[in-house]
């Protein structure tokens, strides 16, 4: 099988997953089996226990006063299997750090997605008991769940405070000091009432857009492999562009001396005429290599 979006979702059509992204919507595909079944027999991945008794690293446990990676610990697989039986949620984070199968996947489908070579991505596996879940949240990445066990229900509802996050946000938590600058306050402390129930089973595909509103609760014990992609937005191409260039010129790469900012003007004027001429393109060949 050959990795990417249409072995991912057959026999659903990748075009139509382009088209929900390109409107902000969630997409859901059901009897995506083929690819679950290769995907759920690479190492770890076959059941809850396989994960835990093979782990090499910490877990992360979200404990229950917010179920939420917002309020979570980290554990040796042993604990983090006495948790689960006490009705905590796991997630085992860089899970392509320990499946190097995962690794051609997440390569393709970030190519496919049309996302900059800058972008984060990451496998995760959740494992969660019956009637666990999250908290409601927006993310600031893309996030592909495939339901390899168990069932899980999911709200999803469009963000009317936000556009673009470039973080995450958890309902009922401070909100970032930067979110909070852009963000239409106050954010909501509840789904809002248009969320869509989404059910998950064994086979289904969720594709959850960058700042849709979730929260999730696992109908039976639960495991979730997702490939989530944190993409740099165009100011995050713009900064390291910009500093790749600055870095070349000793002026800019003087001791900043706010007391005398004279210096740091002539810098900036001679900057703007500069940025004049700048090509999208030239900028890009910075930082697509
Ligand atoms: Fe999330």
């Amino acid at each position: 099988m050959t990795p990417g979006l249409a072995a991912l979702i057959s026999p659903h059509a990748p075009a139509d997953l382009a088209a929900h992204l390109s409107r902000d919507e969630a997409f859901v595909a059901h009897g995506c089996e083929d690819a679950l079944a290769v995907l759920g027999a690479l190492p770890l991945l076959g059941s809850r226990e396989a994960v835990l008794a093979g782990w090499p690293a910490l877990v992360s446990v979200h404990l229950p006063d917010l179920a939420d990676e917002a309020s979570s610990i980290e554990v040796t697989p042993a604990i983090a299997r006495k948790l689960f039986a006490n009705g905590m949620g796991l997630l085992f984070d860089d899970a392509h750090a320990h499946v190097a199968a995962l690794v051609p996947w997440l390569a393709a489908l970030r190519v496919e997605l049309g996302l900059a070579a800058l972008t984060q991505p990451r496998c995760l596996v959740y494992a969660t008991p019956a009637g666990g879940g999250t908290a409601a949240h927006f993310d600031q990445n893309v996030n592909f769940v495939l339901q390899l066990h168990g069932t899980k229900t999911w709200w999803l509802a469009p963000n009317a405070h936000v556009v673009h996050p470039l973080t995450r946000h958890t309902m009922g938590t401070p909100t970032d000091g930067e979110l909070a600058t852009y963000a239409r306050q106050p954010l909501p402390e509840a789904m809002p009432p248009e969320r869509r129930e989404v059910v998950l089973a064994p086979g289904s595909v969720l594709v959850v857009p960058r700042g849709m509103w979730h929260a999730t609760r696992a109908e039976t014990d639960s495991l979730q492999l997702n490939f989530t992609f944190t993409a740099p937005a165009w100011l995050d191409l713009l900064t390291a562009a910009l500093r790749s260039k600055l870095a070349l010129s000793a002026a800019w790469r003087e001791t900043a001396a706010p007391h005398a900012p004279a210096r740091f003007e002539a810098l900036l004027r001679a900057l703007a005429e500069d940025a004049a001429t700048w090509r999208a393109e030239d900028l890009l060949a910075a930082t697509e290599g």
